[in-house]
């Protein structure tokens, strides 16, 4: 799946742009503040209605105006073309796909996936556990559909819990949420644990081809101690839960970590080696989601040149290559020298806020 085309109108500097995108690379250049950032933003928003620099969602607006509008022609594995549309006014939100209004966000799951690598993203490494688990579920929802319901069944669960523990309830009655909540935690953790497994020679493929030298090493933490069963640990600690008014052993404390020789990867390798990293745990997750022939939409990597030198740049692109997929990438500047062989091409330059093809 890939997206063919995008309208923007007022969003952040880019008063009004149509363009038509390739299904391979995409290669958006331009200087600083000229908006790069900000068509990769609005290229995010289709798939995920959000942006990934801010929760505020009218941000993007462009100053002065009271909404922003997006409209994609989102090409189908099966060689349909689907609209999609978002209108963010300040007063709310509109989303039209396929000519159907859209009602749930949750509706639009598995339209148009994408992955971002922007400078924030990289809290991969250094944020908390709950983005590293944001980024586990993401990949879940696409590849496991039971995943959504199990991970829906457990927060429902969680939050029963919660409040019972607050309102200071007695322990049986407390108890009587466990038996809702363990068997969804079990199977969140029995998916994770899979999906991690099979990630894993993907990640070391991928890191091998960006940084030969580095011997990475993914480390999964369920949420509770390893020697016991989940079970046993809320047991053990409903009076410290009581104590707390919340939970403080189950799936929704997991996380994992990337080690190399058994420090994290961030304390151990270079900011350069860290992005490369990063991107290698990126691509294997498109390579798990491709075993299992979930959708793939767009692969999003913003501002290729910061931190990595020219040589670790191609290799980035030659392990994008051979993903075959879509694929956005802004930068400052490229040089032809950095893109080997890609089939299918198109550059475009920014400036202002105004966005033209380069032919
Ligand atoms: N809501 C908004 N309305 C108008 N302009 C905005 C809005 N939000 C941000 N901008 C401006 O848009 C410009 C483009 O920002 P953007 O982050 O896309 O640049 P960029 O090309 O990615 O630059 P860099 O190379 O520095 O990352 C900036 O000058 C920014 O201040
Ligand atoms: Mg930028």
């Amino acid at each position: 799946m890939s997206l063919q085309s995008l309208e923007i109108c007022d969003f952040r500097n880019i008063r009004h742009a149509s363009l038509t995108f390739s299904s391979g690379l995409n290669l958006v250049t331009g200087e600083n503040a000229a908006g790069k950032t900000s068509l990769l933003e609005a290229i995010y928003h289709l798939g995920r209605v959000r942006s990934f620099r801010t929760h505020h969602v009218n941000q993007p607006i462009r100053d002065g105006q009271t909404a922003f509008r997006l409209v994609g022609r989102l090409l189908r594995e099966e060689g349909r073309v689907v609209p999609i549309g978002i209108e963010r006014q300040t007063a709310g939100l509109q989303v039209h796909l396929d000519g159907s209004v859209v009602r749930r966000l949750s509706d639009l799951a598995g339209n148009f996936p994408v992955q971002v690598l922007s400078g924030d993203t990289a809290t991969i490494l250094s944020g908390g556990p709950r983005y590293r688990r944001q980024t586990l579920d993401w990949a879940l929802f696409h590849v496991e559909q039971a995943y959504r319901d199990v991970w829906q069944r457990y927060s429902r669960a969680l939050r029963q819990r919660n409040a019972a523990l607050r309102a200071g309830m007695p322990a049986n009655q407390i108890s009587t949420w466990d038996s809702e909540l363990l068997p969804a935690a079990e199977q969140i953790h029995y998916f994770r644990q899979q999906y991690l497994e099979n990630l894993i020679p993907h990640l070391q493929a991928e890191v091998e081809h960006l940084l030969p030298s580095v011997a990475i090493r993914l480390a999964y933490q369920a949420g509770w101690p390893a020697d016991t069963t989940l079970a046993e640990k809320l047991e053990r600690t409903l009076e410290k839960d009581r104590t707390l008014g919340s939970t403080q052993y189950g799936p929704h404390r997991a996380d994992f970590k990337l080690t190399v020789k058994g420090q994290p990867l961030q304390s151990h390798c270079s900011r350069g080696q860290q992005k490369a990293a990063v991107v290698g745990f990126m691509l294997a997750q498109v390579k798990c989601q491709q075993d299992r022939s979930a959708p793939m939409g767009a692969f999003l990597l913003d501002d290729l040149g910061s931190e990595l030198d020219v040589m670790h740049q191609s290799r980035v692109l030659e392990s994008l290559r051979e993903l075959d997929i879509q694929v956005f990438v802004s930068a400052i500047e490229t040089g032809r020298s950095a893109l080997p062989g890609w089939p299918r091409l198109r550059r475009f330059h920014v400036e202002r806020g105004e966005i033209q093809e380069v032919v």
